[in-house]
């Protein structure tokens, strides 16, 4: 296992790593503070209660004081694409429908008549001029107004007290995903988002479609999943393949304000941990796809990167895309980031993963994790990266259906893809240890950083220190 312990550089300290770039820096490209700047209290979790992942009481304090307060992704803004359509966010007992209304205005109502609480619709998606109860018929506009209350004259004026409307919840939008926040208080979206949206900026998310959407069924907390995609030190050992393709040691982490993050991944290069860099073969792949013969950069794989960078800065490449916009290092490299609490993004200009975690709210031991993959118009044939599941030539004109399957689907690798897969089998496995009497805490290292900064940052919820 030494040579997976790989070359110790220098000086490396993981988490104040600072990605090498040709040139000048670009504002996207910086270093963030190192973790103790952003989080003072960020030793306070380099070991974590496994209690905190497997308990009733801590999921109820996370349900309590968590929850009710951050700004939580509901959906896409292109499910909804005309008046009267609607989406459904299931977070806990609630159901929230993201309703397009008059004028473009984009309403979060609560599924629930104010007769006697029935929910009013079912499904995922759904389109219609109002709501009407399918208990009673009351009918509600598509801004939540109560517009009839059938035989009303027969309500005595008290029964009828108080509100009458859908309770609407704060609503608002960022690269084209809807956001909603149960606290009416909340700072706007744009200010929680903070830096971390100007970073984004370029990769135009909210021009870019669904093209797979996968909810799986998971057997474990939702912070077990989401710890495992907040790092690369697990790389080397659930997708020992993927070490052929990207560095998963030399990594620069970015911590932003409230509890955001950004792990950037060099990608078109092999692990350092292997050693001497080879012309692997997925550096033969990307080399085949951008239309450059591998046996010209057989002997010379620290120049797949820039010839990569090369072929996409032409007007006619095999992509389609309009790369000028991007720095050199996102021509190639992938950012994984992080947004508190739940929602992790991995960007590349050719797509996007999207995966949320969605908490049970009876069982702190199972999670729904959300994945969609998101891609730009892409030239003729071009498949948005391998990471983002799927094996077709996705078409941005034709929403897929949503897939919901179960961690022990048969099938879950040809549905989810075999990278994401092997993360779900771990994070399973992983449950299952922590509950064991022989395992009272989690230890995370200098390269689990940005899990220090979710613990950090949900403390500050949990124990009223915002
Ligand atoms: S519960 Fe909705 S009309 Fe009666
Ligand atoms: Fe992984």
């Amino acid at each position: 296992m030494e040579r997976i312990e790989g070359d110790a550089r220098a000086g490396f300290v993981p988490g104040e790593y600072e990605m090498p770039v040709e040139g000048e820096r670009h504002p996207v490209e910086r270093k963030s503070p190192a973790l103790r700047d952003v989080q003072p209290h960020r030793d306070r979790n380099l070991t974590v209660d496994a209690a905190r992942y497997t308990s009733r009481e801590w999921a109820e304090l996370e349900w309590q004081r968590l929850w009710p307060k951050v700004w939580l992704c509901a959906g896409r803004l292109s499910d909804i694409p005309r008046k009267g359509c609607w989406l459904q966010f299931e977070f806990g007992v609630e159901s929230i429908l993201v309703v397009r209304g008059e004028g473009d205005a984009v309403h979060a109502l609560l599924n629930v008549c104010q007769h006697r609480g029935h929910q009013l619709v079912s499904g995922d998606f759904g389109e219609g001029p109002q709501f009407v109860c399918g208990y009673h018929s009351w009918r509600y506009g598509l801004d939540g107004r109560n517009r009839h209350v059938t035989d009303r004259r027969f309500f005595r004026e008290e029964a009828l007290c108080g509100k009458l409307d859908m309770p609407s919840l704060r609503c608002e939008t960022w690269g084209g995903f809807v956001f909603v926040n149960f606290d009416n208080d909340a700072i706007p979206l744009s200010e929680y988002l903070g830096e971390i949206a100007d970073v984004l900026a370029d990769y135009r998310i909210e021009d870019m479609a669904v093209v797979n959407d996968v909810v799986v069924q998971l057997e474990c907390n939702w912070k077990t999943v989401l710890d495992a995609f907040s790092e690369a030190y697990h790389v080397h050992v659930t997708h020992p393949e993927l070490m052929e393709a990207i560095e998963d040691k030399y990594l620069q982490h970015d911590f932003y304000a409230h509890g955001h993050s950004r792990q950037w991944v060099p990608n078109g290069i092999p692990s350092a941990r292997l050693g001497e860099a080879r012309l692997t073969e997925p550096l033969k792949y990307l080399l085949a796809e951008a239309g450059l013969d591998p046996a010209d950069f057989a002997d010379r794989p620290g120049d797949v990167r820039p010839a990569l960078r090369e072929v996409k800065r032409r007007r006619d490449n095999p992509w389609g895309l309009d790369y000028s916009r991007f720095t050199d290092s996102q021509l190639t490299d992938s950012w994984a980031m992080n947004l508190f609490p739940n929602l992790q993004i991995i960007v590349q200009p050719e797509g996007v993963l999207f995966q949320r975690y969605i908490p049970d709210r009876n069982d702190p031991q199972k999670c729904r994790q959300h994945i969609m993959a998101l891609a730009p118009r892409l030239g003729p044939g071009v498949r948005p990266p391998a990471y983002l599941g799927g094996s077709d030539v996705p078409d941005p004109d034709n929403r897929p259906e949503r897939i919901r399957t179960s961690w022990d689907a048969p099938d879950l690798i040809d549905t989810i893809g075999l990278l994401l897969w092997q993360d779900v089998d771990t994070t399973r496995r992983c449950q299952r240890g922590m509950q064991s009497v022989g395992f009272d805490k989690v230890r995370f290292s200098e390269q689990e950083t940005r899990n220090l900064h979710q613990f950090a940052e949900m403390d500050r919820y949990l124990f009223d220190e915002l």
